[in-house]
């Protein structure tokens, strides 16, 4: 079968990485990829936003499934376009990628569904917004959260009025984020550890992935301002089946259900963001994809083979998927370029890339790389997850670190502590 897979970054290596294993696997092509996409696909130079140019690639190269990586080409429509030409394509039409696509729509959607999640309100008028904020309708710390794509930083926690009236006006007023800006989701703040919750869907049946914790901040101990994400670990400790039953029953058919109810069926992965809350898991967020970097430990733990779930996925038959996993634990320690998530810089050459990759159960899944003249650069904020698999979440972890310091470059930076805050888990001494 001839795959095509659009995105440039880590979870996008790590979905090639697994469809070349795959014996079904005619021609693999990358749109744009990276340095490691090109190491085993042909990369193809198109922008994920070039829907047409994206369309007629696949039309012209005879490709036969399509995977969306990240969620700005599926809220924008790429799900529509492809069908409309009678291509298989994994990811939700845009009706259904609003889930991801608007924070006011899926917060409204759970409202009217009844899936959990954190007290809310949303304005369109930012006078009426600092009014409910000055009056105290909400309790301080409040969540903030621009309506729209906002490449993961539209969402403000606030301590206090200063704060929250700050990150109204950047949001609604000098309009940071665009469009994204013209409505604001202010919510309740809820206590307690996020884990990451994806399903492959056909949009009736669901088949739940094995779960995932992701470390969004920048600095050990989750101190800093968030990033895409530094690092993440999956272990089965992490949900319990009694609680991925819950999940499944509170949050995921639910969603299922009421988008088909509402015309609006959704096909692809379903990311279900949850707060493990005293009193039960909330839904932060959905989103219409797989997340990164959770994907890179996630698919390093599936043993079954990709590309056929993701063929009866876009068929409407996912029913009929054999979904293996390995026992154990995954851990995926990001490598950031210094000053990431702020300004960094590019270009810097990376070093010991063979001898990390050398090591066995280790995959190293590239983000910001580019390959120029037979050598890897660096071209991003977060270049590298260096990813390990082991019996153990302790081994996993050791494995990683012992891959990412065989690994250089100008600047590396990344977090010391992946996987860390799984090991009371995995040893049964804490519940989520
Ligand atoms: P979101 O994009 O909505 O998932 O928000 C990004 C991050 O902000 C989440 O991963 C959480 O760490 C945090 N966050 C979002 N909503 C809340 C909330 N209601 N309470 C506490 N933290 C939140
Ligand atoms: N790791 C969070 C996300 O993919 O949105």
């Amino acid at each position: 079968m001839n795959v095509l897979v659009i995105g440039s970054g880590g979870r996008e290596h790590a979905i090639a990485w697994k469809l070349h294993r795959s014996p079904l696997l005619k021609k693999l092509y990358c749109a744009p990829g990276n340095g490691g996409t090109a190491c085993l696909a042909e990369n193809v130079p198109i922008s994920s936003a070039d829907i047409p140019a994206l369309l007629e690639f696949a039309v012209s190269h005879k490709v036969e499934l399509t995977v969306a990586g990240p969620e700005a080409p599926l809220v924008a429509g790429i799900g529509d376009y492809f069908r409309s030409r009678g291509l298989l394509l994994v990811g939700p039409n845009q009706k259904a990628a609003a889930l991801e696509g608007s924070k006011a729509f899926a917060k409204d959607f759970m409202r009217r569904h009844g899936i959990p999640t954190a007290a809310y309100e949303v304005f369109e008028d930012p006078d009426l917004a600092e009014k409910a904020l000055a009056s105290g309708t909400f309790e301080f710390p409040v969540v903030l959260k621009a309506d729209g794509l906002a490449a993961g930083k539209g969402v403000y926690i606030c301590n206090d009025l200063k704060n929250a009236l700050s990150a109204l006006n950047e949001v609604m007023r000098q309009r940071r984020f665009g469009e994204s800006g013209r409505r604001l989701v202010i919510e309740e703040y809820l206590k307690g550890e996020e884990i990451s919750f994806m399903v492959f869907t056909d949009g009736e049946h669901a088949i739940p992935m094995v779960p995932s914790q992701d470390h969004k901040a920048i600095y050990d101990n989750d101190k800093g301002p968030n990033t895409g994400g530094m690092g993440a670990y999956s272990i089965d400790a992490l949900v319990p089946p009694s609680l991925q039953e819950r999940i499944m029953k509170e949050v995921i058919v639910p969603a299922l259900q009421g988008m088909s109810l509402e015309g609006r069926t959704y096909q692809g992965i379903l990311y279900a963001g949850l707060m493990m809350t005293a009193h039960g898991p909330r839904v932060l967020e959905f989103n219409a994809r797989f997340g990164d970097p959770e994907t890179q430990v996630v698919l390093t733990r599936l043993q079954s083979d990709l590309l056929p779930i993701l063929q009866a996925m876009a068929l409407g038959n996912i029913q009929s998927s054999t979904v293996e996993w390995k026992p154990g634990a995954g851990v995926c320690v990001v490598l950031a370029a210094e000053g990431y998530p702020g300004s960094y810089e590019s270009g810097k050459e990376i070093s010991g890339l063979e001898m990390a990759a050398e090591l066995t159960d280790t995959v190293l899944f590239h983000a910001g790389t580019t390959l120029s003249d037979s050598k890897i650069l660096t071209s991003g904020g977060r270049v590298l997850g260096v990813c390990a698999h082991s019996g153990s979440l302790e081994a996993a972890i050791m494995k990683a670190y012992d891959a990412v310091n065989r690994i250089h470059f100008e600047g590396m930076y990344y977090r010391k502590d992946i996987g860390l805050k799984g090991l009371p888990k995995e040893r049964g001494e804490q519940r989520l």
